[in-house]
């Protein structure tokens, strides 16, 4: 059948849709399929239903895509999509009530604190230590983050981050390293490491530099990276997610493992994490487009 894939959109992550849609795109279309590219930005939910796709591909990163709004006209249309549903992807859209989820459920995040206009930012400081990452809760590819390194600056980091969203949450800096884990159906992939060369994995170091460093494998020890797998699964799991997604993690000085966040529509650009972790686990980047896009049946 005929196969929509959505890019584009009107989030602050719109050029990033833009290079993981068209990567998709191409993939399907080297694969045989009648796959054409539509970016809701540009055109109507009316011209959406009269495309005809049969199935949709979300390739949309950040709000209006990845939240569950598009989800949910898609649903309202019956048209099948990828990826996670309407109240995981709007749940995952949300790091503070994601967060909120995991806890309940006994999962481990990092100490962290909501901040508003009115917090007493010095004893904020001092309660989550420094350094500490001050981020917009509904923001994707570290759009609206600082870390903050020097006492005082977490007001003017609260206010870069509000301008992004009035949530805004301040985070324990863990330094035992970043890891992401991708989860495809029923699988976690292998874990890929991630050393930035500048001071965090900013939007820059993620989409422009060629000097981060991708570790795959991840170089822990076969336990450790599997009890890594095992949390995001579960972190995928509770959320209600589907299909697909991203599960970022944290280690501690002392090697524990703590969840960060999730992506329910992960990058698919050429420096993007899951096509990484799915070379190495020897799926090539047509045939995982083409497995994401067959999950979307389910
Ligand atoms: N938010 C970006 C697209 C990612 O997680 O890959
Ligand atoms: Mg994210």
């Amino acid at each position: 059948g005929k196969v929509g894939v959505l890019m584009g959109g009107r989030s602050a992550e719109r050029e990033v849709s833009l290079k993981s849609g068209g990567a998709v795109l191409a993939a399907l279309k080297r694969q045989g399929v009648d796959a054409h590219g539509f970016d809701p930005a540009e055109h109507t939910l009316a011209e959406l239903e009269a495309a005809g796709f049969d199935r949709v591909m979300i390739s949309l990163h950040g709000r209006g895509g990845e939240d569950g709004s598009m989800q949910g006209a898609l649903a309202l249309m019956g048209i099948p999509y990828t990826g996670s549903g309407i109240e995981a992807s709007a749940l995952g859209m949300d790091k503070w009530r994601t967060k909120l989820v995991w806890q309940a459920a006994g999962l481990p995040v990092p100490d962290y604190a909501l901040l508003t206009a009115d917090s007493d930012f010095a004893a904020m400081e001092k309660r989550l230590g420094l350094p500490l990452f001050v981020k917009p809760a509904n923001e994707g590819s570290s759009v609206g983050v600082t870390k903050v390194k020097q006492a005082g600056g977490l007001r003017a980091a609260y206010e870069a981050a509000a301008r992004h969203d009035p949530l805004v949450l301040a985070e324990r800096f863990m330094s035992g390293g970043e890891y992401t884990c991708a989860i495809l159906g029923d699988t976690a992939l292998p874990v890929v490491k991630i050393e930035p060369a500048t001071e965090f994995y900013d939007y820059e170091a993620k989409y422009f530099r060629d000097d981060t460093k991708y570790l795959c494998p991840c170089g822990l020890p076969v336990e450790q990276e599997k009890a890594m797998q095992d949390l995001a699964r579960q972190a995928f799991a509770v959320l209600g997610c589907r299909g697909w997604g991203r599960v970022d993690i944290l280690l501690d000085a002392g090697g524990t493992p703590y969840l960060l966040e999730i992506n329910t529509s992960p990058g698919m650009t050429d420096h993007s994490l899951v096509p990484m972790a799915a070379r190495a686990a020897g799926i090539g980047f047509d045939e995982l487009c083409l497995r994401i896009l067959e999950l979307a049946d389910v």
